[in-house]
């Protein structure tokens, strides 16, 4: 079958399509060529990607971080063969509800960010457009920028990029981002200090 008639999404770096493994229904996300890329670092970067990307969402899983199954990866290809999980991105069902709503999904996020961090991990792109909300839980999609045994700068980066995603998508709605804090603080033994990091970072853009 022509692949391109389930292309579900393109994205600058990805497009998203539905295809079968074993049976089942999955997402594949397919890391796209880029023409003003040299052939051999435009090939090395799509694969590191990918495979950052497949490793991060294994372990974040087996640390309790829901992210979608990983069933194959093809480097060659630069694409990853993963569970859909299905629900609305946290970015819309923010947008859609009311205040206990938002405090809610808002407490799940700071839970899932802290234990994500607690075992060295982080996103590298935690904005609210990449997070799934599915069974009550908040799923966390499109790790490839993330790290492993990280630094406590990159995990106020990921602080702050959740903020700004905050202030750019969701300006009506910063207490959620206050209750998200609070509830990483409470969670996160560093988690005072990451924050005290994420601020120093905003500070930083601001003044230079
Ligand atoms: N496993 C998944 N289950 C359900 N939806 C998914 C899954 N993976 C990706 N998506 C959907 O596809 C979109 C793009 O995926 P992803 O964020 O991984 O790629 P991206 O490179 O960031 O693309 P973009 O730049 O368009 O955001 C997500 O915002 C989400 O709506
Ligand atoms: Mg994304």
């Amino acid at each position: 079958m022509n692949a391109s008639v389930n292309v579900l999404r393109r994205g600058a770096e990805a497009e998203i399509r539905r295809d079968t493994f074993l049976g089942r229904s999955v997402l594949v996300k397919s890391r796209v060529p880029k023409p003003y890329r040299h052939p051999s670092l435009d090939i090395s970067l799509r694969s590191h990607r990918t495979r950052t990307e497949a490793r991060l969402l294994q372990e974040a899983r087996e640390c309790g971080v829901p992210t979608p199954i990983v069933y194959d990866i093809d480097l060659a290809k630069a694409e990853l063969w993963m569970q859909e999980v299905p629900g609305p991105r946290a970015k819309d069902a923010l947008e859609a509800a009311g205040p206990e709503e938002v405090r809610t999904i808002c407490q799940e996020i700071g839970r899932m960010v802290a234990r994500l961090h607690s075992h060295g991990m982080t996103h590298g792109d935690l904005t609210t457009s990449n997070m799934i909300l599915h069974e009550g839980r908040v799923w966390f999609i499109d790790l490839s920028l993330g790290a492993k045994a990280a630094s406590l700068e990159e995990m106020g980066v990921d602080m702050h990029l959740l903020r700004e995603a905050f202030q750019s998508a969701h300006s009506d709605r910063m207490y959620g981002y206050d209750v998200l804090a609070e509830t990483y603080a409470r969670e996160l033994p560093i988690g005072a200090a990451v924050l005290a990091k994420a601020k120093e970072i905003e500070e930083r853009g601001r003044y230079t």
